[in-house]
């Protein structure tokens, strides 16, 4: 087993990446964004943004939008791909149902498998016309509607919903309010008010934003992704005599749930807060910890949502029974994830319940190396690649290529933290 030291670089962050490149398109004035992630979601944005008439240039240090304010997007001349990315289709459907113009939305096969009603339903409210297949699957088509403000209780805890429904509501007249599951991450809201934008959000969580206001262009520093960085930081706490260091990832309380739950399994993991901005940020050191078993339920899902993969792998060496609840999001991400964590650890010879919401796994556990089926799915291919570091013969990755959905960097930055 390699010992992983060294202050490896984290990417910027995918979440706060899509929206800097969004919200400056429809801001007045340019924006220019510092550390945007260089990935294939990502890029997905910038290329359906480049669609709509939105002229964005690249200078390696910086990458500049020229807003097109909020009534400035133009028609595309074909549909849109999204290519993987969730995000990119949900965002995009809360702008363009507002447009005069007509669009198709596409993506790829798993894109096209996830669920997109749970947007188009309060889109239609707000008096979109959007149509799903019979599945409720994309292609979304999209067809020029003029929107009104609505009250919306959102029964599932995703920051694309709410994000999708905050974008609609500025190209609305009167205010739209969100209450129910409200507290998932909170980007939009963050970087709205950078861009001159006034939220409301009350002591019981219920967020309201008035339509009409107008964003203007700003400068933003993107903070490195922590659920990247949890895959590193997992890495650490599991392969004896590690000790790594991240500067500038974000510490957004929102995202902090992974590193939470490390803790609190006993992972001697440090933050020190160094930039405190829209969106504060720090360096992370983390090293090697014997680690205590957890028990998670749905409360705590949201904050560590993405990084439930690479948790499952800790949770096998940990020591005791871990039961991780109230995630059947997971069955819907990029593949069936709960699925795809049970499927690999098992080739991997480890025992693992799995629930149609979660999972049970009892630790510490010896894994064997074996031939992990990704499902072109990031997140499990990193996780699972972190498990071959402390299993017993050779791991491989079928299309390991996927992690550039998220984190180009990933093999190259893991081989050279191996000593
Ligand atoms: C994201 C929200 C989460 C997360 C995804 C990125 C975002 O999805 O899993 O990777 O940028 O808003 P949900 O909103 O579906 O939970």
């Amino acid at each position: 087993m390699n010992v992983l030291q060294g202050s490896p670089v984290i990417p910027g962050d995918k979440s706060i990446s899509h929206r800097a490149l969004i919200f400056g398109a429809l801001a007045k004035g340019q924006t220019k964004i510092r550390g945007l992630l260089r990935s294939e979601d990502v890029h997905s944005t910038l290329n359906g943004l480049k669609a709509m008439g939105v002229s964005i240039e690249d200078n390696g240090e910086e990458v500049i939008v020229h807003g097109q304010g909020l009534g400035g997007l133009k028609s595309p001349s074909k549909a849109i791909n999204c290519g993987n990315s969730g995000t990119t289709m949900r965002l995009f459907m809360g702008i363009l149902a507002a447009q005069n113009f007509s669009s198709i939305l596409i993506g790829d096969r798993s894109l096209s498998k996830r669920p997109m009603n749970r947007v188009a339903i309060p889109l239609k409210q707000m008096g979109g016309h959007i149509s799903l297949t019979e599945s409720n699957h994309a292609p979304v088509q999209i067809h020029p509607a003029s929107l009104h403000a609505i009250d919306y209780r959102l029964e599932i805890a995703s920051a694309q919903v709410k994000s999708a429904i905050m974008l609609a509501a500025l190209f609305c007249r009167g205010t739209t309010r969100l209450s129910g599951l409200t507290q998932s991450r909170d980007h939009t809201e963050r970087m709205l008010q950078l861009f001159g934008v006034t939220i409301g959000v009350t002591d019981e969580q219920v967020i309201s934003i008035e339509g009409g206001q107008e964003l203007s262009g700003c400068n933003i520093d993107v903070p490195g992704d922590p659920s990247t960085a949890a895959f590193l930081i997992a890495a650490a706490c599991l392969v004896p005599g590690s000790n790594i260091e991240l500067k500038n990832v974000s510490l957004n309380p929102t995202r902090l749930g992974f590193i939470g739950a490390l803790r609190s399994m006993g992972a001697q993991i440090k933050i020190v807060p160094t930039n405190e901005g829209p969106e504060p940020s720090g360096t992370i050191t983390a090293s090697y910890s014997q680690l205590q078993s957890i028990h998670l339920h749905e409360q705590a899902i949201p904050a560590l949502i993405d990084e439930i993969p690479i948790l499952a792998v800790v949770c096998s060496q940990a020591n005791g029974i871990s039961e991780i609840r109230g995630a059947s999001e997971l069955r819907v991400k990029e593949s069936d994830r709960l699925e795809a964590i049970a499927q690999n650890l098992k080739s991997m010879g480890a025992q693992i319940d799995v629930f149609s919401d979660g999972f049970k796994i009892r630790g510490p556990q010896k894994l064997k190396g074996a031939l992990i089926q990704s499902h072109d799915d990031h997140r499990i291919a990193m996780a699972f690649h972190i498990a071959g570091l402390v299993a017993q013969g050779n791991t491989q990755i079928d299309h390991p290529e996927c992690v550039n959905i998220s984190y180009p960097q990933f093999y190259d930055t893991l081989r050279d933290l191996c000593l």
